[in-house]
């Protein structure tokens, strides 16, 4: 990774470093939180709770204390979402947030990616990573100076970059994107050919909405480029009357073989809106029961693909980071100021 991320564990008021104290769970902490559980309760088994519910209620008092937010991906596990998670959504959605929520410090429940994407829309408040590990085998798939040697091969070609990269990626490129605007980014470039990297499956998707002709990187999601069409296959023939809704960083005869493509957010939205009986969510594995706490009624297939650098989020690195002020995201001021045009300039469209 071309940017730095560096633990600060100095940086910010120490007010709570080392004192803020975990309450217990005490019959009046599970009455207090009993509201809270019942929303869970169909995705949080009752051994867990006493674990969770003073972790959560820690991070609630830090948040008040701190004025901060915790901004959770869609494939975050549902005591992280439903919980400690003030704003919720895709890559999209959170990034829209970053840029206006009123808060001093933003903790991203999500990968490095989309902390680095805070930091370059909100370079005024304090960004926090519970675990500097969380990457991502797309931003990891390709480098700042790959993308130069991509511009020198393809010169006056547009070079669209999915938001799955880091911001050195994101500052040699015209424009980014995320799964829900790949298509009207592309197009608003009003250009024959356009590059659009990392992902050559999202490409490939992108390749058959539009006429625009799409030059791809060899990119892939390790959780998406798991699932095959023999999967939907046997899914089918189980239930033929399931629906099956797919991301489009799956391979393109999985996409093929669903009822529907989309990012997260319109996943979701499909569900909660057309109410199928029975549903696969062909996509990381929390997402289903995050989905289920709103749609009940709905029975999921879970095929169960995790992502390992989201898994890596959890509610004690969430109460840890903001009791001691770590990890800080730290973006390169030079690096910053081209990304930020980058992302800018797509937020700016779609808004
Ligand atoms: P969304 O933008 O659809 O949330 O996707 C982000 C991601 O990392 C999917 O794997
Ligand atoms: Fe990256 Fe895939 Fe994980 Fe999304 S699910 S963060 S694209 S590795």
């Amino acid at each position: 990774m071309d940017t730095l991320v560096c633990p600060a564990p100095n940086r910010r008021p120490l007010a709570y470093a080392g004192r803020h104290e975990l309450p217990e769970f005490t019959p009046e902490l599970a009455a207090e939180m009993a509201p809270l559980y019942a929303r869970v309760q169909h995705v949080v088994t009752p051994m867990e709770w006493p674990v969770y519910a003073p972790l959560i209620k820690g991070i609630n008092e830090l948040k008040k204390e701190l004025n901060a937010v915790v901004l959770a991906h869609n494939y975050m596990t549902p005591e992280i979402f439903n919980c400690v998670g003030d704003f919720r959504g895709d890559s999209l959605q959170l990034a829209r947030e970053a840029a206006r929520v009123e808060a001093d410090v933003i903790v991203q429940a999500g990968v490095h990616f989309m902390a680095e994407t805070s930091k370059l829309l909100s370079p005024e408040k304090t960004v926090l990573i519970p675990d500097p590990l969380a990457g991502c085998s797309l931003a990891a798939s390709i480098t700042a100076e790959d993308v130069r040697m991509l511009r020198d091969a393809y010169p006056g070609v547009p070079i669209v970059t999915y938001v799955n990269t880091s911001a050195a990626v994101k500052a040699e490129c015209d424009i980014t994107c995320t799964s829900s605007n790949a298509v009207k980014v592309v197009e608003s470039l009003n250009a024959p050919r356009v590059l659009l990297i990392p992902d050559e499956y999202l490409a490939r998707y992108v390749q058959t909405q539009t006429s625009v002709e799409i030059i791809a990187w060899k990119g892939h999601c390790e959780v998406h480029e798991l699932f095959t069409a023999e999967d939907i296959e046997a899914m089918r023939a189980a239930d033929p009357g399931m629906k099956v809704i797919a991301h489009p960083e799956c391979p393109p005869d999985v996409i093929a073989a669903a009822d529907f493509t989309g990012s997260t957010a319109a996943m979701i939205s499909y569900v909660i809106d057309k109410r199928p009986r029975k549903v696969a969510l062909i996509t990381e594995c929390s997402m289903a029961s995050n989905v289920a706490v709103e749609a009940p009624d709905v029975e999921f297939i879970r095929p169960c693909n995790l992502c390992p650098h989201m898994k890596r989020i959890s509610l004690e690195n969430i109460y840890e980071a903001l009791r001691d002020m770590k990890y800080e995201v730290t973006v390169d001021p030079v690096v910053a100021a081209k990304a930020r045009r980058a992302v800018e300039r797509m937020i700016n469209l779609t808004n």
